[in-house]
C-alpha cells in the first residue's frame, strides 16, 4: 500500500484515484474547488459514469479515499502524485499545458520526501522533460523527484472497467527507480505493463489514439464510397471484421467520431508534426474526414427537403456517444445549430446530455425556430416531420418501424448510427436514410 496524491478530479483523475484505492493504496485527491470537493466526499460523483459512486462510496467508507482542496497537505507525505489535469485545445490544435504547470509548480513547493510525480494527462511529447525540469526549479526541499508518463487509456462510459481490467498499463521512465516506484504501484491490478523511456510513452497515447480516429475516418470515407457503389458498409465491415489483423472493434460508420479526446488529439498531433517540420498526411486526412462527415446527414436531408422551416424535428440523441452526458465535439453541436438557423422546431431526447445541452441551447425560442427537451423518444418522434439520429443509446435503438411510422407525421428518418434494419424500416413505409447503405 502507498500514500498517493491525484491531482485533478475530472474523468482521468478521479478516476485514477478511485481505482487506486480500490487496488488498495491510500489515496488523496486533489481540486481547486470547495464544493465538488464537497460534494465527492459525501460518494457523489461529479460526472456520469457507470460504477463509478459505488467504488467511491466502498473506498470512503473504507478510508482509503480522500478528497481536499488543500494541495499541501496532499502532496507533503505522497510517494507518488499523480496529474490527471485537462489539457485543453488552443485554437491553433496545439495543447494548453497551463493546468499542468500550475500543479508541477504546487508539488514542488509542497514535497517533503522522495517522490514520483505522474502524468497522466495527455501531453506532446516532450513534455513530461520539461515538467521535470520545472518542478526541481521550484522545489523547496533536497528530496529526489521524477516525472513519469503513464498514459490514460480509458473511455467515457467504460471508464472504471477500463482502469481495472486495462488491456495494458504503459509506463515511461527515464530511471530504474522510476521504473520500480511505478510498477509497485501498479502490481496489485495484476495487469500487463509496458515499459518505455517517456517520449515513447507519450508518443504511444497519441499513436494509439490517432490510430482509432483513423480507423473511424476510414470505415466513414469507405461508408460515403459504398453509398455510390451500391455497397453495404455494414456488411463490408462484417467481412472485414473477421480477420484478426483488422479486428472487429471501431468499424462503425457514422455520423463522425466526437468527444474530448479523438478529436483534439487527432489536431495536437498534427500540430506537434508540423512544428517538427513534417506533415502527418494520415491524420490530416481523419480529421477533414470526420469534418465533413458531422455534417453528412444534414447535407443529405437539406438536398431532400427544400426547407427546414416550421418543420418539426425530432432529435434522437445529443452525447457524443451513449454511456456519458458529455457534448464534446458531439455531432448535435454541429448539426441542431444550422436546423434552428434555417428555422426548425426541435424536440429533442437523450436520456442524460438534455441537462448539459440546454445550458447551451435553453428551451424556447432558438435563432429562428426553437428547441423543447422531451423525456422519451415517443414524445420526440410525435407529429415529426423529420428524424435525425445522432446517438445510439439503448432507448433510441429501441424504437420500432412501426412507432416511427405511427408517430410521426412523415416518417423520414436520417439515421447517424445505422441503427435500423434497412428493409424493415421501408416494409413499415418509413423513408430511412443511414451511412453507407441503401436498400
Ligand atoms: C477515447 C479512446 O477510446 C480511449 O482509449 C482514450 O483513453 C480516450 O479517448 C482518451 O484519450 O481519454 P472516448 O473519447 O471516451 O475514448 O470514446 P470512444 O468510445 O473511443 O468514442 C469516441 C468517438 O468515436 C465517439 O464519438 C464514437 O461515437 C465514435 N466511434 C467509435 C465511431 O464513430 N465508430 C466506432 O466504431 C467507434
Amino acid at each position: 500500500m502507498k500514500n498517493l496524491a491525484v491531482a485533478g478530479t475530472g474523468y482521468v483523475g478521479l478516476v485514477t484515484g478511485v481505482c487506486m484505492a480500490e487496488n488498495g493504496h491510500n489515496v488523496t485527491c486533489v481540486d481547486i474547488d470547495e464544493q465538488k470537493v464537497q460534494t465527492m466526499r459525501e460518494g457523489i460523483s461529479p460526472i456520469y459514469e457507470s460504477g463509478l459512486e459505488e467504488l467511491m462510496q466502498k473506498n470512503i467508507e473504507a478510508g482509503r479515499l480522500h478528497f481536499t482542496t488543500d494541495y499541501q497537505a496532499a502532496y507533503k507525505n505522497a510517494e507518488t502524485v499523480f496529474i490527471g489535469v485537462g489539457t485543453p485545445e488552443r485554437e491553433d490544435g496545439s495543447a494548453d499545458l497551463s493546468f499542468i504547470a500550475t500543479v508541477a509548480r504546487q508539488v514542488a513547493e509542497s514535497i517533503e520526501q522522495d517522490c514520483l510525480v505522474v502524468v497522466k494527462s495527455t501531453v506532446p511529447v516532450g513534455t513530461n522533460d520539461k515538467v521535470e525540469q520545472f518542478i526541481r526549479d521550484f522545489l523547496i526541499k533536497d528530496v529526489r523527484v521524477e516525472v513519469a508518463s503513464n498514459p490514460e487509456f480509458l473511455a467515457q462510459g467504460s471508464a472504471v472497467k477500463d482502469t481495472l481490467e486495462a488491456d495494458r498499463i504503459v509506463i515511461g521512465t527515464e530511471s530504474e527507480w522510476a521504473e520500480k516506484v511505478l510498477t509497485e504501484v501498479y502490481t496489485p491490478f495484476n495487469l500487463p505493463i509496458v515499459s518505455v523511456n517517456r517520449r515513447s510513452a507519450e508518443m504511444i497515447k497519441y499513436a494509439a489514439n490517432d490510430f482509432l480516429a483513423l480507423k473511424i475516418s476510414y470505415m466513414n470515407d469507405i461508408a460515403n464510397l459504398c453509398e455510390l457503389v451500391g455497397a453495404d458498409i455494414q456488411d463490408v465491415a462484417k467481412g472485414m471484421s473477421y480477420d484478426e489483423r483488422i479486428g472487429s472493434k471501431f468499424l462503425n460508420a457514422g455520423i463522425g467520431y466526437g468527444g474530448s479526446c479523438f478529436p483534439k488529439d487527432t489536431k495536437a498531433l498534427e500540430y506537434i508534426a508540423k512544428q517538427n517540420g513534417y506533415e502527418l498526411k494520415t491524420v490530416k486526412a481523419a480529421i477533414d474526414i470526420n469534418n465533413e462527415q458531422k455534417l453528412a446527414l444534414y447535407n443529405k436531408a437539406s438536398k431532400r427537403l427544400i426547407t427546414f422551416n416550421g418543420l418539426k424535428i425530432a432529435v434522437l440523441g445529443l452525447t457524443f456517444k451513449p454511456g456519458t452526458d458529455d457534448l464534446r465535439e458531439a455531432p448535435s453541436l454541429e448539426n441542431i445549430p444550422l436546423l434552428l438557423k434555417d428555422g426548425a422546431d426541435i424536440y429533442a431526447f437523450d436520456p442524460v446530455g438534455d441537462k448539459n445541452f440546454a445550458k447551451v441551447y435553453p428551451e424556447g425560442k432558438q435563432e429562428n425556430g426553437s428547441i423543447t427537451y422531451v423525456t422519451s423518444p415517443e414524445q420526440a418522434l410525435q407529429d415529426a416531420n423529420v428524424c435525425f439520429i445522432f446517438t445510439e443509446w439503448g432507448e433510441i435503438k429501441a424504437v420500432t418501424p412501426t412507432q416511427y411510422k405511427d408517430l410521426m407525421r412523415t416518417p423520414l428518418v436520417y439515421d447517424g448510427r445505422n441503427l435500423h434494419n434497412i428493409m424493415e424500416m421501408d416494409m413499415n413505409g418509413v423513408e430511412y436514410h443511414s451511412i453507407g447503405r441503401q436498400l
